[in-house]
């Protein structure tokens, strides 16, 4: 039986380090907002709830997560509104598939109320640093294996961290992405679908070799026949063939994207075809030979929608249009720009006012 204390304890900084320059030029990832929020899991309960200044860790070096990987996280926005409220994109989204991946990874389920209190705490607190005009605040929730024990066994203690950062865009201009059938990223019951730190660890050396060959990151296969698109690592991804939009399945293998979700929803409510299905490689590069290939991009959280202008396959380059030529990927990116900051009404209930 799992019990919680709800007592939230929070201690603010008397220093706040917000810089002076505008926050959506801060490189992505690299600095971080003044306070994190910090709750810890002990054998069953929950305990320990507060927003601290961000500092450094305490660890020992027995620590369960450093030597057998349980740990998961999320990503999600939060950004202005042009009359100044603190707007989040589907939390509660992020909230249930955190679960999923502990799920996965033998982790126990975080309570709701802590989870969503501390994001709203955490985020009121630090609602200086989001951007105001471009960019958003990027928002890391982080649970991850304490034990101090070296021995293969599903952890008894657990830190669940959410942390944020003001971020402009990931990619900056359009990505160039090379198919990789060299390593997969993840096989059927695995823990392809599972927002889990490993799946990550596992793509840098394909994508190391990609950057070697001059291109952003990989197109990965799936891993049994190596014909099926999968992802691409930091992103879900979709084709328009045809003026349809092709998206790889759910199949357990993929990330369960919320940006995806939440594009294919648009486009369906336009009426535009959407196809969620098996794609292979090989369809994607007869549409280009057939000139039917109008779009590709990548759909994530914070690479929001990145327009795909290389795929590098079999040895040759499939070249796609510039962005002033794609109705489908420009269109969606804007649409979901104007949901997330509030310059249009959210008929989805995707948007939450803290
Ligand atoms: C996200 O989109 O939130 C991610 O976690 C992807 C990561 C490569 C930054």
């Amino acid at each position: 039986m799992e019990t919680v204390n709800h007592q939230l304890n929070i201690q603010k900084t008397e220093h706040s380090r917000l810089p002076s320059e505008p926050l959506h030029h801060i490189p992505f990832g690299r600095i971080f907002s003044d306070h994190i929020f910090v709750a810890t899991y002990d054998n069953g309960t929950w305990e320990d709830l507060k927003i601290m200044p961000y500092s450094n860790l305490t660890m020992t070096p027995a620590m369960a997560v450093l030597h057998y990987g349980q740990a998961v996280f999320e990503g999600m926005k939060a950004y202005k509104s042009a009359t100044g409220e603190t707007l989040i994109f589907r939390p509660d989204a992020n909230f249930r598939r955190i679960n999923k991946s502990a799920h996965r990874l033998c982790m126990p389920p975080i309570p709701e109320e802590i989870f969503m209190e501390g994001l709203k705490e955490l985020i009121r607190l630090d609602s200086a640093w989001i951007p105001e005009s471009e960019g958003s605040l990027y928002i890391r929730p982080l649970y991850f294996a304490t034990d101090e024990f070296i021995g293969l066994k599903p952890s008894t203690h657990y830190t669940l961290i959410i942390m944020s950062c003001p971020v402009g865009a990931y990619y900056s201009e359009p990505v160039k992405l090379i198919v990789t059938d060299k390593y997969i990223r993840a096989c059927e019951g695995g823990t392809g679908s599972a927002k889990c730190a490993g799946n990550y660890a596992a793509s840098l050396l394909a994508d190391k070799e990609a950057k070697a060959l001059g291109y952003d990151n990989v197109i990965w296969l799936d891993g049994i026949h190596k014909k099926y698109v999968e992802e691409c690592g930091t992103m879900n991804l979709a084709f328009v063939i045809d003026n349809v939009v092709v998206t790889p399945q759910l199949t357990g293998t993929i990330l369960e994207g919320i940006t995806r979700d939440s594009v294919l929803t648009l486009f369906r409510d336009q009426g535009v075809k959407v196809e969620e299905r098996l794609i292979s490689i090989q369809e994607v590069a007869e549409a280009y030979d057939k000139g039917i290939l109008q779009e590709a991009f990548g759909m994530g959280t914070a690479a929001t929608i990145a327009h795909v202008s290389k795929i590098g396959y079999q040895g040759r380059d499939l070249i796609l249009p510039p962005i002033s030529e794609r109705k489908y990927g420009q269109s969606i990116l804007e649409q979901l720009e104007a949901i997330k900051t509030g310059k249009v009404p959210d008929r989805y209930g995707w948007v939450w006012k803290i």
